[in-house]
């Protein structure tokens, strides 16, 4: 056991996007930071420790909270990133489909979630956030994606139900619902499409949702929040 006197941060689907820069803003605050994914490089870093596995899959949870512990004694913050996102009509899915992205949104948000707030209950507190969409509060004829309402509709529920279940405990759990975002995740010929959908006429940026999870860290008095970071999508057209 190497105790940190350093906050602690799990980022999960770290290795690129969104969680790649989360992994970057928590480091350059101080943290220790321990990141998970499937492909994620290893790191002979002091303070950032690198797990590699399925989220899906509950033994990757136990892993990376173990790491988080054995290497630095806590967790003070667990981003849920990880996400998988298929859009097609209802009825095209498939049951791989379905197995994948329950797996990846709903099965790996469960364990580790678990895992993380035993340990912020020894610790006295701690904070949860989640990486969800702005279509399961504002569905768009554009993108059919009841996978995603499904699964980040759930964890926007689950948000609340967590802050209210450990809010006399010092744990907080917010959720942060985005418009599309320039990551990886999409091929820049749509990039124009994606930009109309929202009223501020853009795409959102990576450091537009850093910023939202630096603001939700920072404010104490902020739980159990669904903060959009849409471009006004969910406000209406
Ligand atoms: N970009 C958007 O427009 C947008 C919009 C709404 C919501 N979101 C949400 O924002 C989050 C991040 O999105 P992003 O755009 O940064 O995504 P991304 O660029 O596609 O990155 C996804 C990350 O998740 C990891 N991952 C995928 N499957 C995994 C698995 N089975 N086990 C462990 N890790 C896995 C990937 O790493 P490996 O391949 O190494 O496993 C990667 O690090 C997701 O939850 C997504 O649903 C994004």
């Amino acid at each position: 056991m190497n105790n940190s006197d350093k906050k602690v941060a799990v980022v999960t689907g770290a290795s690129q996007g969104i969680g790649a820069a989360l992994v970057e803003a928590y480091r350059k605050l101080g943290y220790a930071v321990v990141a998970t994914s499937r492909t994620i490089a290893a790191s002979d870093e002091p303070d950032f420790v690198t797990v590699q596995g399925d989220i899906a899959d509950p033994a990757t949870a136990e892993r990376v909270a173990a790491a988080a512990i054995e290497r630095f004694g806590r967790i003070d913050t667990l981003i849920n990133n990880a996400g998988l996102f298929v859009a097609k009509p209802f009825t095209a899915y498939t049951q791989e489909d379905y197995a994948a992205v329950t797996g990846v949104n709903l099965t790996g948000f469960f364990r580790i979630t678990q895992l993380a707030v035993e340990q912020m209950l020894r610790q006295g507190g701690g904070h949860v956030v989640q990486i969800t969409t702005s279509l399961v509060d504002h569905a768009l004829s554009a993108v059919p994606s009841v996978l995603a309402s499904l699964t980040k509709g759930g964890l926007q529920s689950a948000t609340k139900a967590l802050a209210i279940e450990y809010a006399p405990r010092g744990i907080r759990s917010n959720a942060v619902a985005l418009g599309v975002i320039r990551t990886p995740m999409h091929s820049e010929e749509h990039f124009d499409t994606f930009a109309a959908l929202h009223p501020v006429g853009r795409m959102g940026e990576i450091s537009d949702i850093v910023d939202a999870v630096l603001f939700l860290e920072n404010a104490p008095f902020v739980t159990g929040e669904v903060l959009h970071v849409d471009g006004g999508q969910s406000a209406g057209h």
